[in-house]
């Protein structure tokens, strides 16, 4: 028997929604470096500078690309709108080959007309800002499914992995609605792995806790005690929460199916 020392994603064909920057990006590098051909994915061109983190995404395809091993391709489109996902999806597996990994990371707490829904609790919400906040999250999530998982479902090969929150499993009295959505995904996630069974495409979730990304450090007061980077009481890296969605793609999860794992140091610790 032979050990694998890392995992190793040759031959596949990742898309990473999301990705032109924070935890989607690292996922990709992640994916790229263990052999994958990638496509990064984001709403917009700009996106990636919102926070700094690339001067685009055709900028960021550029510098991946260079890296290799595997081919990095660029995709625009709008989660949240089915023609916008079937026009990415074409263009990924047109430039790439058929989709075997997929992962869902684009979203967030998100205003329909950007920033964070102001209010943001259970009763006030405005219907706009909890339709914005439902279709960035779960619906996005759900039309990226419905597009490339019968793919995957055909050629019995394909593990797609999701993004829940932290705020998907406690109540909270901010966040109400985005909470509402990352719970609809873990769900869904559940609902969809068994529907895959007979197909042998597995599908899971991962839960981060607060995680260290440009957009997080940019837009809230962070407590230095959690900035050590080294006990179990801090702020995730984006590196670590990178590390569980390779695990959960890897063939070393090959028997790991309809779970939901909790990145986040213990910080919710229950059944
Ligand atoms: N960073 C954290 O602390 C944390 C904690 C728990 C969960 N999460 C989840 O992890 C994921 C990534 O978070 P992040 O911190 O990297 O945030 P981020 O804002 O840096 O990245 C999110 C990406 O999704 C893209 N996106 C948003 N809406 C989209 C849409 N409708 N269509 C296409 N792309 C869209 C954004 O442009 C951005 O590139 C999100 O789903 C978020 O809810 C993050």
């Amino acid at each position: 028997m032979s050990i694998p020392k890392t995992f190793n994603f040759g031959g596949a064909v990742a898309l990473v929604t999301g990705s032109g920057r924070g935890l989607g990006r690292m996922i990709a590098e992640t994916l790229l470096a263990g052999g994958a051909h990638v496509a990064l994915h984001d709403i917009s061109e700009d996106a990636p500078a919102a926070f700094g983190e690339a001067e685009s995404l055709t900028a960021l395809a550029k510098e991946l690309s260079a890296r290799g091993p595997g081919k990095v391709v660029s995709v625009l489109g709008d989660i949240s709108k089915e023609a916008d996902v079937a026009a990415l999806v074409k263009k990924v597996e047109d430039s790439l080959g058929p989709i075997s990994i997929l992962v869902n990371c684009a979203g967030g707490d998100i205003a329909a007309k950007g920033g964070k829904p102001n209010p943001n609790d259970a009763l006030n919400i405005s219907l706009e800002d909890m339709q914005a906040v439902m279709n960035r999250n779960f619906v996005g999530t759900m039309l990226m499914c419905r597009a490339v998982v019968p793919g995957m479902a055909k050629r019995q090969k394909g593990a797609v992995i999701n993004f829940g929150s932290l705020n998907g499993h406690i109540g909270v009295v901010s966040e109400v609605v985005y909470g509402c959505a990352k719970a609809a995904i873990l769900h869904y996630t559940r609902c969809l792995a068994l529907e895959m069974k007979p197909n042998g495409v597995r599908v899971n979730a991962i839960s981060p806790g607060p995680t260290t990304t440009a957009r997080f450090l940019a837009t809230r007061a962070t407590d230095p005690s959690k900035m050590d980077g080294v006990s179990l009481e801090r702020y995730a890296k984006p590196q670590e929460i990178a590390d569980a969605v390779a695990f959960l793609a890897s063939d070393q999860a090959g028997f790991v199916n309809g779970q939901v794992l909790r990145v986040d140091g213990g910080m919710t610790l229950f059944a």
